[in-house]
């Protein structure tokens, strides 16, 4: 496994690489949800890149950048057991160079639900993952449904920007209990912890409705808004939506693929999660 810190030098090793390739684009502290987009981009291509990069123009001057967290030694070792033929991990100043005055913005689907918290973070995640698919020239990159507005925002990049590479979305990997794998649910207490299945267990309550054929999304985000608000440790819900996958625009009827997707605040630490209908 080749590990390159600059742009000049993943190049270099890229230029060696013969038949397809598959790309996972990461942040680093790598769990099972980040393993999963591994195994799958091994399965579908001959070669494989993984990139670590915390970027901080994703994140917002209040936000957890300087505390996110990080195990590159770690990383490493498990990207050598899973068979990575290249990682990418830049610093800062080298994917940013002074200078650096340019940027990728998917305008109306990164102003809806993250959006309207964090509103600059998916040109952050746009800027960086355009940059990434121009260093390493994939032809698969692997996201997860985890975070479904960045599937929708990248894949809505690639379309209108015509990258002609692939976007494969891969399901997200729960603890057993349903709880979403994610980096920052290291930051919960184990109060918080116990209390946190509750969040898939609402979005469940409301797939199990509309499996039994209620389409109304209204009835779909009360029920997961009502089984939320009974969970004393979730002190807010920045929202809970029922939206068209590919745009995600509201639905008041659930008719088409949609994403049930809802963000909740325990403490300083906020969770996201989703389900698809369809
Ligand atoms: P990061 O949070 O490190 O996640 C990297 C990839 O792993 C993302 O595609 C994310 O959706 C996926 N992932 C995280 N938890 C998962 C889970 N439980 N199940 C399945 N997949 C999971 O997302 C980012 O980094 C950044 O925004 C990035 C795309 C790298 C751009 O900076």
């Amino acid at each position: 496994m080749q590990i390159s810190n600059t742009i000049a030098e993943f190049r270099h090793a890229r230029a060696q690489l013969n038949g397809t390739l598959g790309l996972v684009p990461t942040m680093g502290y790598l769990h099972e949800g980040h393993l999963s987009l591994v195994w799958r981009a091994r399965e579908e291509n001959d070669s494989l890149v993984v990139s670590i990069f915390v970027n901080p123009s994703q994140f917002a001057p209040n936000e957890d950048f300087a505390a996110y967290p990080r195990d590159m030694e770690r990383d490493l070792d498990l990207l050598r057991d899973e068979g990575v033929d290249l990682v990418f991990a830049p610093s800062a100043e080298e994917m940013y160079p002074p200078g650096f005055d340019s940027c990728v913005q998917v305008e109306s689907i990164s102003r809806r639900l993250e959006g309207e918290v964090r509103p600059d973070h998916f040109r952050g995640v746009a800027t960086v993952v355009a940059k990434l698919f121009n260093i390493v020239r994939p032809d698969r990159a692997y996201f997860g449904q985890k975070d479904g507005q960045q599937v929708a925002v990248v894949r809505g990049m690639v379309a209108d920007l015509n990258m002609g590479l692939e976007i494969v979305a891969v399901p997200t990997v729960r603890e057993p209990d349903g709880l979403a794998l994610s980096s920052r649910n290291v930051y919960l207490t184990a109060e918080q912890r116990a209390a946190a299945p509750a969040i898939y267990r609402a979005l469940s309550l409301a797939r199990d409705l509309w499996d039994h054929g209620d389409v109304n999304g209204e009835r779909l985000r009360s029920k997961v808004k009502n089984h939320l608000d009974s969970e004393p440790l979730i002190d807010g819900i920045d929202y809970v939506s029922v939206a068209d996958s590919t745009t995600l625009e509201e639905l008041d009827a659930v008719t088409v693929p949609a994403t049930l997707s809802t963000a909740v605040r325990m403490g300083g630490t906020r969770l996201i999660d989703n389900v698809l209908l369809g």
